[in-house]
């Protein structure tokens, strides 16, 4: 599909995306890189890293993969730090690295609770503890008038509950907590943007494969307000939206894209039969027979 967006909007910009080599993390790389920005992508598995490299490249977009774990403080660091070496600054960050599995929670270790933690909330804050001293205003390569740029990939769990995936939705509920506090701290005082995205099921997406298999995702299109999954495409455009200057007021805010989905539920009554019942009831709290037309009151 085409951007919307003019393909200069990210010209100059330098990109570090945590989870960038796949799935809604690729396409962010992608469209990023597409809109003029230069791509650092962060994950554990090389062979999915040069890979997705040599696919950025391909379209010529300058790109470089770097092998890293952010559950470890010293990876986010040398990744960061190895980011700015080999693009010369460091504008935007994208944390999209995530773990997810789906367990009852009776059946969930405390060690499988604190790896989903680990790997989404903490190595969120730890990859934008490194960052900072490149994405402040003044920091390495970027002026004094203007700060750099944070997104975090969450999820809706959290804002009801979520079957089989309590450990999710704690660690998104602290990737939400660590979007404002930072956006009202670092906003504040380095002139940094720090927002989230949180996307509905995506298809295509090792998200999707893992926790809604087909059976289900067929089951909650019934019930989705736009009737459809979301592309990963849709994802990479709220994010060029809320990472360049069409979003340059926004700051501590998660954009929910699911297409409404968190706030469906199923519909009880058909439309019809609301009609009839909801006068029924009117006329039955007034006293009038239901039935009877109005004009033999
Ligand atoms: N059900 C229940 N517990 C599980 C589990 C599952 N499907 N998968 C892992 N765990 C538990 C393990 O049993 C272990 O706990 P224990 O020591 O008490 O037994 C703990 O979680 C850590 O598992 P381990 O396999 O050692 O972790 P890892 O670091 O190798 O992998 C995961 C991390 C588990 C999150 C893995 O799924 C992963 O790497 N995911 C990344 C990709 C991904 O999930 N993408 C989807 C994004 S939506």
């Amino acid at each position: 599909m085409e951007s919307p967006f003019k393909a200069d909007v990210l010209k100059g910009k330098v990109a570090l995306l945590t989870g960038g080599g796949s799935g809604i993390g690729f396409e962010i790389s992608t469209q990023f890189g597409l809109h003029g920005a230069s791509i650092a992508i962060m994950g554990r598995r090389k062979q999915v890293l040069d890979s997705a490299v040599s696919g950025l490249c391909s379209q010529g977009i300058p790109a470089v993969g770097f092998v890293g774990d952010v559950r470890k403080q010293e990876d986010a660091k040398r990744v960061v730090e190895s980011t700015v070496k080999h693009f010369g600054r460091l504008d935007i960050l994208v944390n999209a690295a995530a773990g997810n599995f789906l367990v009852s929670s009776e059946d969930l270790s405390p060690n499988g609770f604190r790896t989903v933690m680990d790997i989404d909330s903490v190595g969120t804050f730890t990859m934008c503890h490194e960052a900072l001293k490149y994405l402040k205003k003044g920091g390495p390569g970027r002026s004094f008038s203007s700060g750099g740029s944070i997104l975090n990939i969450s999820a809706t769990l959290h804002y009801t509950a979520a079957w089989y995936q309590i450990h999710v939705s704690a660690a998104k509920a602290a990737v939400d907590a660590t979007t404002r506090n930072l956006a009202l701290e670092w906003g504040t005082d380095y002139d940094i943007r720090v927002n989230g995205i949180a996307p509905g099921p995506i298809g295509d997406t090792a998200g999707m494969s893992k926790l809604a298999p087909e059976e289900i995702s067929n089951k909650a299109r019934e019930i989705m307000p736009l009737y459809k999954l979301g592309e990963k495409w849709d994802i990479a455009m709220a994010a060029l939206y809320l990472a360049s200057d069409a979003g340059k007021y926004i700051n501590g805010t998660t954009l929910v894209v699911d297409g409404g989905l968190w706030l469906s539920r199923p519909r009880h009554l058909p439309k019809e039969a609301v009609k009839q019942l909801s006068r029924a009831v009117e006329k039955r709290s007034r006293g009038v027979p239901v039935g009877v037309p109005k004009s033999k009151l």
